[in-house]
């Protein structure tokens, strides 16, 4: 089968012929439907962040079940699945203290399959798995924990399940799940590619008073205003820290979020941040980045400073939710989605999220 293959870091990803294992006990195989183009990938291919080489990357993804290894039964062939990049083990403390999204097993055993093996391989050099999904590919061997089927009969749009494969949850997931966004209250989104969207419709849905999104580009800003955006801020024209501080009256926002990944825009987060505020970093910044804070201002003005991880979601329980909550018409992924790319075009459409085209890009597979 085709796979987009990261060889090196600051390399371009490498489309071509590779091989995949029969699922094992407790694995599925999947058809991949569509993948989506996150930022998380662009870390890996950067070197930004680090992970086991060769990869397969693309993390972002749903598929139809073409077999189940042994000891499989929460899915079966046909069904539609969106693949979790954290597949929850069950069994750890994280997972039974209910957070699945921070799986110490998932956490320990990275782009291996549980058992320390990988299924992909290039003649005799083992791929790695990307968040055990590994979904620029035509096919992937994942494990049944990470597998969440959609529950309606009929299938939805492949490139609207990817979504809620990553974006989604992580979006939506920091304003509902963890920052827990109070009705009326104010909110400032840092960066609003398509993990920082998909925050501000949390915010909507909390029914936030002003949502204001802070981006470098004018396009992505106006392109937020149909997400539930009500203000925007243009980072690159003025401080943004300012511009948030006028639109509310000096105080500052209650809820801030960041949405990029880096030490620059969680200090901006922080310091637009206002009294008993709660300041949200979603984004992954490059590893060994430290942001630095105003230790006084930490404690006088009772701030709370925290990360989220998947938007705090739980795969299996949160990610059937949010397909209900689109098609009943309260997530807007159809305007979410607005390129389509084929499997050789990853590259590309990669160039153009580092362009700054808005809204998420999808790869489609026939
Ligand atoms: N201030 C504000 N916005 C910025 C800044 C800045 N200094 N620099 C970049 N941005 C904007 C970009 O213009 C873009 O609109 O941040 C947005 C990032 O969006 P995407 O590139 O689409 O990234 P996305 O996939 O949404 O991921 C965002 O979340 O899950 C993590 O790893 C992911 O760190 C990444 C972050
Ligand atoms: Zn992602």
């Amino acid at each position: 089968m085709k796979a987009a293959v990261l060889y090196q870091y600051g390399q371009p990803l490498v489309v071509e012929d590779v091989e995949l294992d029969e699922p094992k006990a407790g694995e599925v195989l999947v058809k991949i439907g569509a993948a989506g183009i996150c930022r998380s990938d662009r870390h890996f291919m950067h070197g930004d962040a680090h992970i086991r080489l060769p990869a397969v990357l693309g993390h972002e993804g749903a598929g139809t079940v073409e077999r189940v290894g042994p000891g499989v039964t929460t899915t079966k062939p046909g069904d539609q699945v969106i693949l979790s990049f954290v597949p929850a083990c069950g069994r750890c403390q994280s997972c039974l203290e209910g957070r699945s999204n921070i799986c110490d097993t998932h956490m320990a055993t990275g782009p291996f399959m549980y058992d320390g093996t990988c299924r992909l391989h290039k003649g005799r050099q083992s791929l790695h798995h990307m968040g055990k999904v590994a979904c620029f590919a035509e096919y992937a061997v994942v494990p049944e924990t990470g597998c969440v089927p959609v529950p309606q009969k009929t299938p939805i749009p492949m490139d609207k399940a990817a979504m809620i494969g990553c974006c989604v949850p992580t979006g939506v997931g920091a304003a509902l799940f963890s920052a827990k966004v109070r009705a009326g209250s104010t909110v400032a989104v840092v960066g609003c590619g398509g993990v920082g969207l998909n925050v501000i419709m949390g915010a909507k849905l909390a029914n936030a008073g002003k949502i204001i999104a802070v981006d470098i580009r004018d396009g992505q800003l106006e392109f937020a205003m149909k997400f539930g955006a009500t203000h925007m801020v243009n980072a690159a024209d003025r401080d943004p820290v300012a511009q948030v501080k006028e639109l509310t009256g000096g105080r500052g926002a209650d809820y801030t979020f960041e949405v990029f990944g880096s030490a620059e825009t969680v200090k901006a987060a922080y310091d637009m941040c206002g009294k008993s505020g709660i300041v949200t970093v979603v984004g992954i910044a490059p590893i060994g980045d430290e942001a630095s804070i105003n230790a006084v201002d930490l404690v006088r003005n009772e701030k709370t400073l925290r990360g989220t991880y998947y938007g705090s979601a739980r795969s299996r329980v949160d990610m059937p939710t949010l397909v209900e909550m689109y098609l009943a018409g309260k997530l807007n992924l159809d305007d979410l989605v607005v390129r389509h790319y084929t499997l050789d075009q990853v590259n590309e459409a990669y160039d153009d999220m580092d362009r700054g085209e808005v809204g998420r890009g999808a790869i489609m597979f026939p």
